[in-house]
Order: C-alpha cells, then structure tokens, then sequence
C-alpha cells in the first residue's frame, strides 16, 4: 500500500499526515448500531501503518466510547498517533441538548478524556463548536492553561465563524480549524478559508463525502427510517435534484478511473497545502482507496468542471452543515 505525504498543521504547526483518520462513525454516536470494535481498531492500526497519523475523535462520540477505541486501538504505539480530541457537547440519548463550555466543565472533560484515551497529554483539543454561553476567552484562556499544564499540545476549534476564529486566535494562538468543507457545501470559501489562511491556520476538512451524496451509491427515495432524511437536502424532490448534480462527478469518476469518493477527496486535498481531508473510514477496506484519492491530480479544465457545476448554493437543502 502506498503511504500518505505530510503537512504542517497551521504555520510552525506540528507535522501530520495529509489525510487523516476520522473514528465517529466506528460508534454508535446518533444511536445507530454499533460497528465491528475489532474491525474498527484494526483499522485505525492499519491506518498507522500506512502513515496515516492524525486520528479524531471526541468525547461525546459514543459517550465515551470512541474514546475508549481510539485508547485500544493505540496501545502500545502513542508515538504513531496525533490524537485530535473534541469536547463540549452535551447528547442524552442519541439527543443534542447543547454546549458546556464552562472552564470546570472543561478540566472535568479532559480528565476523563485522558483516561478513556489512556494517554498524557492530547494532541489537539478543540471546543466542538463556540455559542455565546461563555467569553471565548474564558474557554480559549482554559485551553491555553490545559497546554501551559502539559495536558494538551495545541488548540483547535471546530465549525466556527471567520469573526470566532480570529477573536479564539488573539487570546491564544489556533493551529487547526475542523470544519465540513465538500464540492456540495462551498460556503467557507468566502470568508472562513480566508481568515484561517491569512491567520496561518492549518484546516482540517471533513464531511468531504457530504454524508455520503458523493459518493455515487446513493438512491432516491431513502429508506424512512434513514438518518438522512431528517435533512432537507436528502428529501423528496432536493434529492432527486441534487443526484442529477452528481452525475457530473460520477462521469469525470469513471474517465479517470476512479471513484466518485475519490475523486471527492481529491477536489479536498486539492484546494491547498494546508487543508487535510477528514475521512471516516470503519473499515479496512476503505483505506487503499482513499489513501489512492490523494494521489489523484485533476486537469484545470477538470476543477474549473467541478468547480462551475458545484457552484456554492447549487446543492439544495441543508444538513446539520448549514451555517
Ligand atoms: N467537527 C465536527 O463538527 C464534525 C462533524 C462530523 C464529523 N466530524 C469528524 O470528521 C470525520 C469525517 O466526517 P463524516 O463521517 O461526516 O464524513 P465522511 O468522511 O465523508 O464519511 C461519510 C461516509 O463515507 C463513507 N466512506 C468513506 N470512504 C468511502 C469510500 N471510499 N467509498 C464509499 N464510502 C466511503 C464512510 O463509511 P464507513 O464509516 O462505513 O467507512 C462514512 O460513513 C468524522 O469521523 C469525525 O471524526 C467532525
């Protein structure tokens, strides 16, 4: 299997693997079933061996039991791994009831965090999103003493404003920013992108399948019980609109070879030095394809097709992603 390349996370940021591993899906976070635990951690040590370092997770990813994964998958390897943490969401039941940013709630957190993980210090620890419930100082300022402390390395944010980015980045410096980012969800170019590129803020993008429209196997109508559908973008006549739109990159797919998936990917990985694609992978068998999407290379001709058909706003409806 061929290896991943590496990147700076962020300007004098810490090297990672171009393409990191994203562990959500390898619980069952939105109350789905569970995945196969040993499928799932001999994925995550094959993706080590493939070079691929950067794994993310979060704390309320399963209530705790991504956490718990990711702990046993690495075992025995901390030095292999660059371990992303998210905290701050509060799910009771599979149910999103909010945000605790509160800095006691913080030192709670990494706590157990650290314990789940059965490591010392995080690698990146990131607020899941910022609200007005407590100053961005005060959550940015408990992180900063969290690194001065030795239990974490350096801050992250996660889906936040151009205007929350820069005000997080004052109180102390941000080296990455997670954030959804896809040929069917554009929206970041206008201002985010380039803040956090003026800021020198490494980005790490996820959801660069947009919950699986790119891929090329998705049909309409969904099953009613399918999770997707609780999003406008996958209902009714949307979705029919949006799968004719994904033709386009199923054709360009099938001349170059590839996959859409892949070539989703790769559209990512193209749009800079600084920005990694996020792929859940909860399989073994996921890998040799998406490590092979970062060696696709597109013709001008080819990104100015994807980016004119995939226009930002072309995609109808919203998911979770919508801003
Ligand atoms: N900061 C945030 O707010 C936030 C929100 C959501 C997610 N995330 C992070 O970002 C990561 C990625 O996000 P995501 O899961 O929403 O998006 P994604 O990477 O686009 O994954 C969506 C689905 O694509 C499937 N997939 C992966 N490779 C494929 C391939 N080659 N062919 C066909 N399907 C493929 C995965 O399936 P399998 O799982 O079956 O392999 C997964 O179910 C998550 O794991 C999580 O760590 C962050």
């Amino acid at each position: 299997m061929t290896t991943v390349t590496e990147i700076a996370l962020g300007t004098n940021g810490p090297i990672v693997s171009k393409l990191g591993l994203g562990c959500m899906r390898m619980s069952s976070t939105w109350g789905g079933p569970v995945n196969d635990e040993q499928e799932s951690i001999a994925t995550i040590r094959e993706a080590l061996d493939s070079g691929i370092n950067f794994l993310n997770t979060g704390d309320f990813y399963g209530s705790g039991h991504n956490e718990l994964l990711v702990g046993k998958a690495i075992k025995g390897r901390r030095d292999d791994a660059f371990i992303s943490v998210k905290f701050g969401a509060i799910f009771y039941n599979g149910q999103w009831l909010g945000l605790d940013l509160r800095p006691i709630a913080i030192k709670n957190f990494i706590n157990y965090s650290l314990v789940r993980l059965g490591i010392d210090t995080i690698d990146l620890y990131q607020p899941c999103r910022l609200d007005n419930s407590v100053p961005v100082e005060d959550v940015i300022g408990t992180i900063a003493d969290l690194i001065k402390e030795g239990k974490v390395r350096y801050l992250g944010v996660s889906e936040i404003t151009a205007e929350q980015l820069r005000k997080a980045n004052s109180v102390y410096p941000v080296t990455a920013l997670e954030i959804g980012y896809s040929l069917a969800d554009r929206q970041i170019e206008d201002k985010l992108l380039p803040t956090a590129k003026e800021l020198g803020i490494g980005v790490v993008a996820f959801a660069n399948t947009a919950e699986g429209l790119l891929t090329g196997t998705m049909k309409a109508p969904l099953a009613a019980n399918d999770y997707h559908t609780h999003f406008s973008r996958f209902q009714g006549e949307n979705l029919i609109r949006n799968l004719e739109k994904v033709e386009l990159l199923r054709q360009m797919a099938n001349e170059k070879g590839y996959t859409p998936t892949q070539l989703a990917i790769a559209w990512v990985n193209a749009q800079g030095n600084h920005i990694m694609p996020l792929v859940s992978m909860s399989r073994r068998s996921r890998l040799p394809e998406n490590i092979e999407a970062m060696s696709i290379e597109f013709t001008t001709d080819e990104i100015d097709a994807l980016n004119t058909h995939f226009a930002p706003g072309v995609i109808l409806g919203g998911t979770y992603l919508q801003r």
